[in-house]
């Protein structure tokens, strides 16, 4: 196939020459040989791949000379290809497993090199796949995976469309600076099948590609395995923040402040939405600090509240997931406390008097018994005498 590639440009060469009269009639007997012997590798990482090649054929004549290496590569069906110009014999890069990689890869002998301009080989191929087996009704559903506070990685599934009751799926994973890809040890469980992983402590994952396969076993049919490629950074759901407190000056202004919860995210890794509730109007507002001064829409506003939540920003990371609501945090205004005291003084007063009453009676009766007690204790005593 190649050597029919250079046949082909050979005789193109030549058609030009003869059509164009080619006095650099050296240029046409440069050629260069592809690559030899280009392949995809997998070293099992689950999406890591590789890509190797060799140097090409008879590069005596261009001892002095580096060549050039262009590779292109995609997921098959995928629009683009990614292009890699490169002088090594080796690329690693990560891939989509639910789908087939082609790759191939050109020699280039720069213009330095053949006193003219850039001469290119033919294109070697290489393709890859893993082996596909079962329908795509046994695959997992649903994958769903959250960095808890950046700290505790949970992912979570249902089970395939079509699946024996028998069927049972494990995670494997897999990341830059492990050995080798790693099953779940703490898978989350539902009538004894898994349905989820919690993951152990991940040192130094952030900022890289994230490996996941689930795959499956079933004794009537195979399972579909799943890959997926994230970077835990943007998975990202803090806790809600906390210590709310809320001052409102004479002036009007408002000051709200809250702080996060103690965690590894870094305090200039969030931003806040608060929602923000004066009386009957709500509005809502983001900041990146964790503080913030607003102006009271009206002096006779008797409720101030807010609530606010957190995400981590746009300067740390791609994406994220809003926290929890923090607790509700409210002023009430003086309005409010006029009514709290013409409540509270009469309740209050009220409440001496009953209470003040009842122990006047308390005392009276006590009395009462203690006349009686020691008017009974006279009789006894004078019935004594008598015996
Ligand atoms: C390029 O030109 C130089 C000087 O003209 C010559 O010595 C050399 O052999 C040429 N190289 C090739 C690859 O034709
Ligand atoms: C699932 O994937 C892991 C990791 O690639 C592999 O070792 C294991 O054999 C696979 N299991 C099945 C049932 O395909
Ligand atoms: C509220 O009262 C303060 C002080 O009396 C005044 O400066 C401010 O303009 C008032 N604001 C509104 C919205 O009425």
């Amino acid at each position: 196939m190649a050597f029919i590639h250079l046949d082909i440009r050979y005789l193109y060469t030549l058609l030009i020459c003869t059509v164009f009269d080619c006095t650099l009639s050296s240029n046409t007997e440069i050629k260069v040989n592809p690559p030899q012997n280009f392949e995809i590798v997998d070293p099992g990482y689950l999406g890591y791949l590789y890509l190797q090649w060799q140097p090409p054929l008879s590069m005596d004549n261009f001892k002095e000379c580096k060549v050039e290496y262009e590779l292109k590569y995609r997921n098959i069906d995928s629009e683009n290809w990614k292009t890699i110009i490169t002088k090594n014999l080796h690329y690693k890069d990560g891939f989509d497993l639910n789908k087939g990689i082609e790759a191939k890869i050109q020699a280039l002998l720069p213009g330095q090199c053949t006193n003219g301009s850039e001469v290119q080989s033919s294109w070697s191929e290489a393709t890859y796949w893993i082996p596909i087996q079962g329908n795509l009704e046994t695959k997992i559903q649903d994958m769903d995976c959250i960095y808890y506070n950046w700290q505790y990685l949970l992912c979570s599934w249902k089970p395939g469309l079509s699946v024996q009751f028998d069927t049972n799926y494990n995670l494997f994973y897999w990341y830059e600076g492990m050995n080798h890809a790693l099953q779940c040890s703490e898978y989350i469980k539902a009538n004894g099948k898994n349905i989820g992983c919690r993951f152990p402590y991940l040192e130094s994952s952030d900022y890289k590609d994230f490996y996941i396969c689930v795959n499956g076993s079933s004794d009537s049919k195979p399972i579909r395995s799943s890959y997926f490629i994230f970077q835990l950074q943007n998975l990202v759901k803090p806790l809600p923040p906390d210590y709310l407190s809320i001052t409102v000056k004479n002036s009007g202004k408002i000051n709200l402040k809250w702080s996060m919860p103690r965690g590894p995210i870094p305090v200039q890794c969030l931003n806040y939405e608060v929602e923000f509730t004066e009386d009957d109007t709500t509005w809502m507002t983001t900041t990146v600090e964790n503080e913030m001064s607003i102006m009271r829409q009206s002096n006779e506003s008797q409720q101030v509240c807010f609530i606010v939540r957190s995400k981590v920003n746009i300067y740390c990371s791609d994406d994220g997931i809003w926290s929890e609501w923090s607790d509700e945090k409210c002023w009430t205004g003086d309005m409010w406390k006029k009514t709290l005291i013409h409540f509270i003084v009469p309740i209050g007063l009220i409440s001496l008097f009953i209470l003040s009453t009842t122990f006047l009676l308390m005392y009276k009766q006590k009395a009462l018994l203690k006349m009686l007690f020691d008017s009974k204790k006279e009789v006894f005593s004078h019935q004594e005498i008598l015996c």
